[in-house]
């Protein structure tokens, strides 16, 4: 759908300091039809890089390139994006807000009328359409500009953090929603976050970045899967937390239920077993463990 070639951005803010890199030669493809992620830490760079991608900000170095039978026109066209902070007019009700936003997609009204109706009652803010923006809470607006987002069947929709600022609830909603109009619709999502698990119910694709560096781009399973990431579970009595500590190098980490679990490499199994048995302490049990995503990600540039 779109492809980052080696985007850079400095952010020059004093005539007298160096500048500010906010992405650092950045390369990534989102893929046609998929839904993917975008993680990174606060300040990572996502919204910086996604500014770039809607041409709100001109990048240092690199440019995006569209890829199939799209032209940057058509690219803007078929887009349904959602900021991180939007800012509505807060004199407007929730249904002139859509209107106005339907118009600028160029619907009919008729257009206009069907999908209001569709989406806010998809998002559950239909019952305060005739209220103004001002009288709705954090969450109400950004269901509605969700449904701004939905208006005109776009083929690929864009959020900022969509999420964040929504009860639990809030989050399946929106969640689901992600995955309908990416199935029933063959729509390409790409969304931002900072929270590793809403990504991974959702996404298929992900693209890591910290610092505004690449870390990882690609299917999430294959991250999870990556022998790198699997760990040796050994199960064994109580501990003494001596015995934890003197042996703190290989140990990754531990976790006790009954019994008491430790963590570590592959090539460290051996070993850590051998040092366990030489000390006459019982090994119960012993099996796989992969490290969540959140984990995975959060060690990547270790
Ligand atoms: N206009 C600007 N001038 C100077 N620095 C900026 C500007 N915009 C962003 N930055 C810096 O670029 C870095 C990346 O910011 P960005 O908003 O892209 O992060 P983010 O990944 O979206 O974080 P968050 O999860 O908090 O939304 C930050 O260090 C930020 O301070
Ligand atoms: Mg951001």
């Amino acid at each position: 759908m779109f492809i980052a070639n080696n985007i850079r951005k400095e952010f020059q803010e004093d005539f007298w300091k160096s500048p500010f890199v906010a992405l650092d030669d950045l390369s990534f493809k989102i893929e046609e039809g998929k839904i993917t992620g975008f993680l990174g830490a606060n300040g990572a760079g996502k919204t910086t890089f996604l500014k770039i991608l809607l041409n709100f900000i001109m990048p240092t170095k690199g440019e995006v390139s569209y890829i199939g039978n799209i032209t940057n026109r058509d690219f803007f066209k078929q887009l349904g994006y959602m900021p991180e902070r939007p800012y509505y007019y807060e004199h407007l009700t929730g249904r002139e807000f859509l209107v106005y936003v339907g118009k600028l997609q160029d619907l009919s009204e008729e257009q206009i009328d069907k999908a209001i109706e569709k989406w806010t009652k998809e998002l559950k803010v239909f019952f305060a359409l005739d209220r103004s923006l001002k009288s709705y809470s954090k969450g109400m607006l950004q269901r509605v500009g969700f449904a701004g987002a939905l208006l005109h069947n776009p083929s690929l929709v864009i959020l900022d953090e969509p999420l964040s600022g929504l009860d639990p609830i809030g989050r399946k909603e929106f969640k689901d929603i992600l995955l309908k109009i990416n199935r029933e619709y063959g729509c390409t999502v790409f969304f931002s976050s900072h929270i590793v698990s809403d990504v991974e119910e959702v996404s298929e694709n992900v693209v890591v970045i910290d610092k505004g560096k690449l870390v990882y781009q690609g299917k999430i399973d294959e991250l999870l899967e990556n022998s790198s990431t699997k760990l040796m579970r050994i199960e064994v009595e109580k501990l003494p937390e001596d015995f934890l500590s003197a042996h703190k190098d290989v140990i990754i980490k531990t976790s006790f239920a009954i019994n008491q679990y430790l963590y570590c490499h592959k090539k460290d199994q051996q070993s850590l077993m051998m040092t366990l048995l030489s000390n006459n302490i019982d090994i119960l049990s012993l099996g796989h463990e992969s490290y969540s995503l959140e984990e995975v990600v959060y060690k990547l540039n270790e």
